[in-house]
């Protein structure tokens, strides 16, 4: 079994252009070490372009924030999977903020992932409950719920990793202890054994969300089930992004 860390950067809506370019050539000399994880930025759609190009060549991966289920069609405002395929590697779907603002649901998320791994996306699919329900015990049905559902008909993990991300946790600061993250993630390791098999639960990537900066990151990605970490403010800054890629 080897599951190589992967670390991915949420940008969510922060930079331009120039802002982008002006990071990716600070961040490429700081983790020209790095060999043994894979490390995935994700800028908002706009710097999708310009990032693809200066990454070529590079061990950087790129990945978008969302996609449309469709290839093409009737959709202002919309981005395609067979677009995003031109320029990026990797989509971040089922994201806390897009289910909340954007009203997207389980069967909503289902079918994009069904559309990013048909155009041979591979997916970052986040879960996690709110505080609310981890205070009434109900973390475990509220993640197999979701799990169950954004998985529905999809019968290999191979190009999918998982992101808990406690939605109490995400840009509040507050991070899930080492310890309640793992066994978190231990329960959809042994749920993804249960939906699927051994081997493809042992070979998935679950990894971690919320509130993940340079100083927490150590200590989370040293247990046993957490597989690397989906970053958003941390990740905003070079130094600080590779110092969290460096672990
Ligand atoms: P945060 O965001 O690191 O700012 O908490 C994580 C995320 O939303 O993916």
């Amino acid at each position: 079994m080897t599951r190589k860390t992967l670390i991915a950067a949420n940008w969510k809506m922060n930079k331009t252009i120039k802002e982008t370019v002006s990071f990716i050539n600070d961040f490429k000399n700081l983790i020209k070490k790095i060999k043994n994880v894979e490390i995935v930025i994700c800028p908002p759609f706009t710097s999708l372009n310009e990032s693809s190009k200066l990454l070529k060549s590079s061990n950087i991966r790129l990945g978008a924030q969302n996609i449309h289920y469709e290839n093409k069609g009737a959709f202002t405002g919309e981005i395609s999977p067979v677009m995003i395929k031109e320029l990026a590697e990797y989509v971040v779907l089922g994201h806390s903020e897009r289910r909340q603002y954007f009203n997207e649901t389980n069967q909503l998320i289902n079918k994009k992932i069904k559309a990013a791994l048909k155009n041979k996306l591979k997916v970052i699919l986040c879960i996690g409950e709110t505080l609310q329900q981890r205070e009434s015990n109900k973390t475990t049905d509220i993640i197999e719920n979701q799990i169950k559902n954004c998985l529905k008909d999809i019968n290999e993990m191979k190009n999918i990793a998982i992101a808990y991300e406690p939605i109490w946790a995400i840009g509040t600061g507050k991070t899930a202890s080492p310890e309640q993250a793992e066994e978190t993630h231990k329960f959809i390791r042994q749920l993804l054994k249960k939906l699927y098999n051994e081997n493809i639960s042992n070979n998935a990537r679950i990894i971690y969300g919320g509130s993940v900066n340079e100083k927490n990151a150590k200590a989370l990605l040293k247990m046993k089930n957490i597989d690397g970490a989906l970053v958003g403010g941390a990740s905003l800054e070079p130094e600080t992004f590779s110092k969290i890629c460096n672990v």
